[in-house]
């Protein structure tokens, strides 16, 4: 069990003051929980760089169904890897386009392959990678 320690941190006034504006922005409502939070997403970033580290992340992408086996080919990457993927969210934007969301779990090394795999498919219009953690090793 980790017990709470409280720092001095020096920053330059305007640095500081900017920094203020923006965690309002945010929402945020004390600088110790934007400060918690911005060293959270450096480590949980840090994690990432080990392939072998244990993650969790969405992929998202954004494809015209009507192009020629794409929905076949990523269909069918999904099934490849059904061990990483926990879930798949689909949504019709409209007439051509779909949006698809998946839940991704594994290596780091092998959620950046599906994420890289899907993504670069030809007829993709859009992908992201976004990459979290199951957050058992952060407080
Ligand atoms: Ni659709």
């Amino acid at each position: 069990m980790s017990g709470l320690s409280r720092i001095g941190v020096a920053i330059d006034s305007e640095l500081l003051e900017k920094f203020d504006q923006l965690i309002s922005k945010r929402g945020y409502t004390n600088r110790s929980e934007a400060f918690r939070d911005l060293i959270r997403d450096e480590l949980v970033q840090k994690t990432w760089e080990s392939p072998d580290a244990a993650v969790v992340g969405t992929v998202t992408l954004v494809y015209d169904h009507h192009v020629r086996m794409l929905s076949e080919k990523l269909t069918d990457l999904q099934h490849e890897f059904h061990r990483s993927i926990l879930s798949t969210l689909h949504v019709h934007l409209d007439h051509d386009n779909c949006l698809e969301v998946l839940v991704v779990r594994g290596k780091a090394g092998v959620v950046e392959k599906i994420a890289d795999a899907l993504i670069s498919t030809k007829g993709v219009k859009h992908g992201r990678l976004t990459i979290t953690t199951s957050g058992a090793e952060l407080k």
